[in-house]
C-alpha cells in the first residue's frame, strides 16, 4: 500500500492513493489505512477526497438524523446507472423513495416473514440436497458459490415468485449473477480509473450487462402478469398493485410507475442476495474454525429437531435459535458484508468538536473498523458470539453495531436476511459435520460486498453420537 501521508489544515491525515492505481480491495485497503492513521482519515484519489470515520463517538454523531442523512456516495452514483431510483440508490428527496418505502414497508415487517418462510425452507432443502451429494461423493463444497445460489433463489421465489433454479445448473451460476457481479465491479472500480485511458470497451460491456439485467427483470414481471395471479402479498404483487392507473384515475395510496418497479426489482435481486450470501459464508467459516460455537449451534438445533432426518422447521422455530443468531451477528460484526455507508451533513458542522464538515459534504462510515472500536473490548479480532448475549447487548451503545446501516435509510430487508440465514445455518449444523479439509486461510474478495474467497469445506453426515 502506497500512502503519502500529510495532515491537512484541519489536522485530518490524508492518504494520497492517486498513484496506487486501481484497487480491487478498497475496503481492506481502507481498513489498513484506519489501522495506520486512526479512526478519522481522508483518502485522496485524483481530485477527490473522501472522509472516513470509524470511531463510536463520531459514528454516533453522524447517525444523528437531525444533523445527517444517507448520502449517495460516488460508488452508489455508479450503481444508479443500473439500479436507478430503486430504494437503495434513491436520493432522500426523490419522491419515488418515499412512495416505494411506504408501499414496501409492510412486506418487511417481522410478521411478514411468515409469508416467505415456505419459500425459504424450500430453497434450504435444495442446499441440503446438493450438499448430500457432496457427502456421498466426498467432494468439497464451494461455500460462497452455494450460498449465492441459495440467496438468489430465495429472493426470486419469496419476493417475485420467480425460480432461478440455481442448483440445477451444475457448477455455473445463473447468468444474472455473473452480469450483476460484473456491474458491481464496474461501479466499484470506475471512480479510481486512469482518466487518460480509453474505457469505452469496459463501458460498452457494462451497458450490455445492465441491459441484460433489465431484460431478466422484464421476464420476471411478464411471468407474473401472464400467470394472472396477483401474488398480493409478495414484493412484486405489492408493487404491481400500487401501479399507477393507465387512465389516470386516482388510486388509494402511493403509485409506482413501471420504470420504478423495474428499478426496485433489480435493487431487491441485488441487495437481497449478495449481502446475505456473504454473511452466511463468513458465519460458516467461523463455525468451521470454532468447534465450540459449532457444537452450541448443533445443540440448539438438536433441542428443536432431535434426530429427525428431515426436520420441518416452523416459522416459530426460527425465533427459538438465539445462539445461532448470536453467531450470525458476530460474523457480521467482524465482516459486515455491506462494509461502508455514507452520510451527508445537513449544515456546516464540527465532528467531535474539531473536524469541520460542510453542508452537503459526504462522510463514509467504515463499518468493519467501527466494529473493532475499543467499545468491543481488548480483543476485537476474536470471534466471540457471547458479545451478543442479551446482557452484553443491553450494556452497549446501539451505535457500536451497524451492519444494516442506520436511521430511516437502514436496511429494509434485515428481518428477511436474518430469518433466511438463521434457518439455513441451523439446518446445516443439524445435518452435517464441517471438515476443514484444506486448512482454509481467510482471504476476502470484494465486489462492492465482501465474501470469503476460494472457501471450500468437506462434509460428513452427523450421526446420533456426534
Ligand atoms: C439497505 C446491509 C440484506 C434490501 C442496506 C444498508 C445496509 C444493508 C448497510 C444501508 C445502505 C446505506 O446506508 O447506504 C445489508 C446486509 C444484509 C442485507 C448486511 C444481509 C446480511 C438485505 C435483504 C434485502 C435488502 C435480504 C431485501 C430483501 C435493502 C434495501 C435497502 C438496504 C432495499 C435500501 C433501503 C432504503 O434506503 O430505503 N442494507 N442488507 N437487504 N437493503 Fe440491505
Amino acid at each position: 500500500l502506497h500512502s503519502d501521508e500529510r495532515a491537512a489544515d484541519d489536522g485530518i491525515p490524508v492518504a494520497d492513493l492517486t498513484d496506487a492505481g486501481l484497487t480491487h480491495t478498497p475496503i481492506q485497503q481502507s481498513m489498513d489505512l484506519a489501522r495506520m492513521h486512526g479512526p478519522v482519515f481522508k483518502r485522496k484519489f485524483g481530485e477527490r477526497e473522501t472522509l472516513f470515520l470509524s470511531s463510536l463517538d463520531l459514528v454516533t454523531e453522524v447517525a444523528d438524523e437531525s444533523r445527517f442523512s444517507k448520502g449517495v456516495s460516488v460508488v452508489l452514483e455508479n450503481v444508479r446507472e443500473f439500479a436507478g431510483d430503486g430504494l437503495f440508490t434513491a436520493y432522500n428527496d426523490e419522491p419515488n423513495w418515499a412512495k416505494a418505502h411506504e408501499v414496501l414497508m409492510p412486506a418487511f415487517a417481522l410478521g411478514s416473514m411468515r409469508t416467505y418462510h415456505p419459500a425459504m425452507l424450500k430453497v434450504a432443502r435444495r442446499v441440503m440436497a446438493a450438499w448430500d451429494r457432496r457427502v456421498a461423493d466426498g467432494t468439497p463444497v464451494q461455500v460462497a458459490e452455494d450460498m449465492t445460489r441459495m440467496t438468489l433463489d430465495t429472493i426470486g421465489l419469496a419476493g417475485f415468485g420467480f425460480d432461478f433454479e440455481s442448483f440445477s445448473r451444475g457448477d455455473s451460476s445463473h447468468p444474472f449473477v455473473e452480469a450483476m457481479v460484473r456491474c458491481l465491479e464496474w461501479s466499484m472500480t470506475k471512480f479510481s480509473r486512469d482518466p487518460d485511458a480509453d474505457h469505452s470497451a469496459a463501458d460498452a460491456a457494462f451497458q450490455a450487462d445492465a441491459d441484460y439485467l433489465a431484460s431478466v427483470v422484464d421476464e420476471v414481471i411478464a411471468a407474473r402478469t401472464a400467470s394472472g395471479e396477483s401474488g398480493d402479498d409478495d414484493l412484486l404483487g405489492l408493487m404491481l398493485g400500487a401501479r399507477g392507473q393507465e387512465d389516470g384515475a386516482a388510486a388509494d395510496g402511493p403509485t409506482l410507475d413501471l420504470a420504478n418497479i423495474r428499478n426496485q426489482v433489480i435493487t431487491f435481486l441485488i441487495a437481497g442476495h449478495e449481502t446475505t450470501s456473504g454473511a452466511l459464508s463468513f458465519t460458516l467459516y467461523h463455525l468451521l474454525k470454532d468447534p465450540l460455537a459449532l457444537r452450541m449451534v448443533q445443540r440448539e438445533a438438536d433441542e428443536l429437531w432431535g434426530d429427525q432426518a428431515d426436520p420441518d422447521p416452523s416459522f416459530e422455530d426460527i425465533g427459538r435459535l438465539p445462539f445461532t443468531r448470536q453467531v450470525l451477528n458476530e460474523a457480521l460484526r467482524l465482516w459486515p458484508t455491506a462494509a461502508a455507508f455514507t452520510r451527508q451533513a445537513h449544515e456546516d458542522t464540527l465532528l467531535g468538536g474539531r473536524y469541520p464538515v460542510k453542508a452537503g459534504e459526504l462522510v463514509t462510515v467504515l463499518t468493519p473498523m467501527l466494529h473493532r472500536d475499543p467499545a468491543w473490548g481488548d480483543n476485537p479480532e476474536l470471534f466471540d458470539p457471547s458479545r451478543f448475549s442479551p446482557e452484553a447487548e443491553a450494556a452497549r451503545s446501539p451505535h457500536a453495531y451497524k451492519p444494516f446501516g442506520t436511521g430511516e435509510r437502514a436496511c429494509i430487508g434485515r428481518q428477511f436476511a436474518l430469518h433466511e440465514a438463521t434457518m439455513l445455518l441451523a439446518l446445516l449444523a443439524h445435518r452435517y459435520r464441517l471438515i476443514d479439509h484444506g486448512d482454509y486461510r481467510l482471504r476476502i474478495k470484494e465486489t462492492l460486498t465482501l465474501k470469503p474467497d476460494g472457501f471450500t469445506l468437506t462434509l460428513a453426515a452427523r450421526t446420533p453420537a456426534d
